[in-house]
């Protein structure tokens, strides 16, 4: 399977002669099973049409901020795109466009989303000879990637005016070649397998009512999708949830109950090297579970509890080689009891979050987080968004496998 595979990329065209090679190269991004998000410059709608790409990438392509073909006024918003990225391929990458990247010059969505990105950005530079070597697009070159963007080399060949040299752009085939390398090489997770808990439990009280809680998944989900880009297999077993994910390397398992957790989570345990406990698991369980639907009569009502098993404590309990991450949600004493927590079920690493802090904890898109070790050393994090956390988590397994 391709590292390319479940991958979003946005695909920013520039216009010059090379953008007509754009469309193999977006056949052969989504053969290899990535997602692709077509960004053209104005200037390269007159190299290769919108409709071919968009046909090709299966998505609407687009060039300008605003919609104003449609009856309902809408915009492309160049920070949710930027963000929605894995990574941003710039093929062709012209001299105009090189150049305003080394500037920061913002005057079409492609270079707005480039400002806006956080994921690494290639680029494949596209002109003729003389512009290639020119010094200020050598100096553009090397300023690009004291930037970190990554450059896929120029071909030299027979260009489009006649001359032969250095500033082709390099084929679709070893552009594809280039990122499937560099990508392969960060990918520090290859070969892990990762079993994660998310979202809420059901606990049924009758066939219609149940007790559960305010947990949507994300948390989870994100840690999954985070594990699985950096090459991690990865076993996600949910509550339920509105939560979805694709990713080739993430087996999704959905259950309702905290048993049905337990059980799922027992089942897999064995072979795994890192567990991941982001689900809101019900403490408490009805004793008994009525088999009809409970009618209204008296006034009052009791629901006898008992307690649920623990998934996190049990395979603390069980754990051999297995680095072991609990969560802790917290809203008084929240070092203390995460600590508590550490000890009690035997883990290596908490993540405590606590509803004290504004944008942490349930529902929201943001979570503010501190790492516990189990040698206690405290480590606060600032508030970022769930995927910057679970990223930030991904990395705490990264340095414990260094
Ligand atoms: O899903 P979101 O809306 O994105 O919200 C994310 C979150 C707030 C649910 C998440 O960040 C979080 O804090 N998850 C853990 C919630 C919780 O149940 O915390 P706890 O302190 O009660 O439990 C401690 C740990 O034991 C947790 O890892 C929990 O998964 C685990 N546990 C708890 C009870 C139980 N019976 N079995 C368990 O495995």
């Amino acid at each position: 399977m391709s590292v390319l595979s479940g991958k979003k990329i946005v695909l920013g065209i520039s216009g010059g002669i090379a953008a007509y090679k754009t469309a193999s190269l977006v056949r052969l991004l989504i053969k290899a099973g990535a997602e692709v998000q077509v960004i053209m410059t104005p200037a390269s709608h007159q190299f290769v049409t919108s409709f071919t790409l968009s046909t090709l990438s299966k998505k609407p392509v687009y060039t300008d901020f605003f919609n104003s073909n449609q009856a309902t006024s809408t915009w492309n918003n160049h920070v949710e795109i930027a963000l929605w990225a894995d990574l941003i391929l710039i093929a062709p990458a012209t001299a105009n466009t090189i150049s305003k990247m080394v500037t920061g010059a913002c005057d079409n969505l492609l270079q707005a989303i480039y400002l806006s990105a956080k994921c690494p950005v290639y680029f494949a530079p596209a002109m003729d000879l003389d512009m290639y070597i020119h010094p200020s697009t050598q100096n553009n070159l090397k300023v690009l990637e004291s930037y970190k963007n990554l450059m896929i080399p120029a071909e030299k060949g027979e260009l489009a005016s006649g001359l032969f040299g250095e500033g082709r752009m390099a084929e679709p085939e070893n552009i594809v070649a280039f990122l499937t390398k560099s990508l392969s090489k960060d990918k520090s997770l290859n070969g892990k397998k990762i079993l994660i808990t998310a979202g809420p439990t059901y606990e049924a009280i009758d066939p219609v009512r149940f007790i559960g809680n305010h947990s949507s998944g994300k948390m989870g989900f994100d840690i999954a999708l985070a594990a699985a880009q950096e090459g991690a297999k990865v076993v996600l077993v949910t509550g339920p949830t509105q939560q979805h994910i694709n990713h080739p390397l993430v087996e999704t398992i959905s259950v309702l109950s905290a048993q049905e957790m337990y059980d799922v989570c027992h089942q897999h345990f064995d072979g795994v090297d890192v567990f991941i406990g982001a689900a809101a698991v019900a403490d408490y369980r009805p004793k008994n579970k009525a088999t009809q639907k409970i009618k209204k009569s008296a006034d009052d009502f009791v629901i006898e509890l008992e307690k649920n098993p623990d998934i996190l404590a049990s395979l603390g309990a069980i754990k051999k080689q297995q680095f072991l991450i609990g969560f802790a949600l917290e809203t008084e004493n929240e070092i203390e009891h995460a600590q508590q927590k550490i000890r009690k079920k035997n883990l290596d690493l908490i993540v405590l979050n606590s509803l004290n802090d504004q944008g942490a904890g349930f529902g929201v898109p943001t979570n503010k987080v501190t790492f516990i070790d189990k040698a206690f050393h405290i480590m606060p994090m600032e508030l970022k968004s769930k995927e910057a956390v679970a990223v930030d988590i991904v990395n705490k397994i990264k340095e414990h496998y260094a």
